[in-house]
């Protein structure tokens, strides 16, 4: 793979159709470093687990009956099925097809019928993979040569930690998840910045948060913080951490949003958010904008401003195929030469096979 692009300009079109593009990223990005899989009160009990997948390798995320994190792969070691499939609260795995049985660290305690077969079960366990929380934020790296969760978001931490997100009550829902006809990385760069809500949400988010109050607050290519003016209120932190997390915090309310890529050019993004319920009222504008948001969500309606979103990135996705002359990105938009230096630095790195 040849792509090399310059974080200061758009990326090249090819990021968005190659086939040998999303492959190289399936490998560098999805299983090469740390993907944000959900909220820690999802894994909140000994016991608690979810099945998901990174760059097409089926986990498990779960909390073990000594309360640590930890996730596993969700591949049978016999024949290699599927072990679980949604979320539940289990202290072991059993395989549907043959029963064979695991223990919540992946170690292989049971296969039925195995008689005189020599199976020494040492030798089957369920691969482990890094699992590490950051303020409630669940992630999970396949490759293990990665620093810790705390490192790597070290200069957002002053500006997250006393949002205390991790206390917040929680909702997700695949349920809300819908697929988009655009690349990930054109999903991704319109929920990072700013610049588009004046023009794409005149009347959804733009009265709430315009695009003229937003300023840039501290990042690097592993994660940025912006922020932006509300009325009368608080500010709000706009928290961008790529490959797949972009997530908002106000006033008690905090809003996300997730990619998974599934071709070159088609993306599906799912919704999530919490509120604090010692405070339901959540007094700001944004925050009861929020609110009512995830009211609405939840009732499996989508939220006012994401047909906005879907509708400009699926046109960009529809440029794709044009020749061009990589665009300048502003000082408005700077969070870009953020993600734009993490993509720089997955490209450049081989791809593991
Ligand atoms: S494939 Fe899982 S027990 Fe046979
Ligand atoms: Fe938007």
């Amino acid at each position: 793979m040849t792509l090399r692009i310059d974080p200061t300009r758009a990326l090249p079109l090819q990021a968005y159709r190659d086939a040998d593009v999303f492959e190289h990223e399936r490998h560098t990005i999805w299983r090469g470093g740390w993907v944000f899989v959900g909220t820690v009160d999802q894994v909140a009990e000994p016991g608690d687990w979810f099945a998901t997948e990174l760059g097409g390798q089926p986990i498990i995320v779960r909390r073990d009956q000594q309360g640590e994190l930890g996730a596993l792969a969700n591949v049978c070691a016999h024949r290699g099925t599927l072990l679980v499939e949604g979320a539940g609260n289990d202290k072991r795995f059993q395989c549907p097809y043959h029963s064979w049985t695991y223990r919540d660290d992946g170690s292989l305690m049971a296969v039925p019928h195995s008689g005189d077969d020599d199976i020494d079960k040492a030798d089957w366990c369920l691969p482990r993979y890094r699992c590490e929380a950051w303020n409630g934020l669940v992630f999970v790296s396949i490759n293990e040569k990665v620093s810790s969760l705390a490192e790597r978001f070290a200069h957002l931490d002053p500006i997250v930690a006393p949002h205390g997100i991790e206390s917040l009550h929680h909702w997700t829902s695949q349920r809300e998840s819908e697929t988009w006809a655009a690349n990930w990385k054109l999903v991704m760069a319109n929920a990072m910045e700013s610049y588009h809500l004046f023009a794409i949400h005149p009347d959804t988010l733009e009265p709430y948060t315009p695009t003229s109050g937003s300023y840039y607050i501290a990042g690097n290519a592993h994660g940025t913080a912006t922020g932006g003016q509300e009325k009368g209120q608080d500010d709000y932190v706009l928290l961008s951490l790529p490959p797949n997390f972009v997530g908002v915090i106000s006033n008690n309310a905090f809003l996300y949003q997730v990619v998974v890529p599934v071709a070159a050019d088609r993306t599906t993004v799912v919704s999530g958010g919490a509120f604090a319920e010692t405070d339901p009222a959540t007094s700001s504008a944004v925050g009861s904008f929020l609110k009512r948001t995830a009211a609405r969500v939840s009732e499996s309606l989508v939220p006012d401003f994401l047909p906005e979103d879907k509708a400009i990135c699926e046109r960009g996705q529809l440029a794709a195929s044009g020749d061009f002359e990589p665009g300048p990105i502003l000082g408005v938009e700077r969070v870009l030469v953020d993600f734009h230096t993490y993509l720089a630095e997955a490209y450049a790195r081989e791809s593991a096979g």
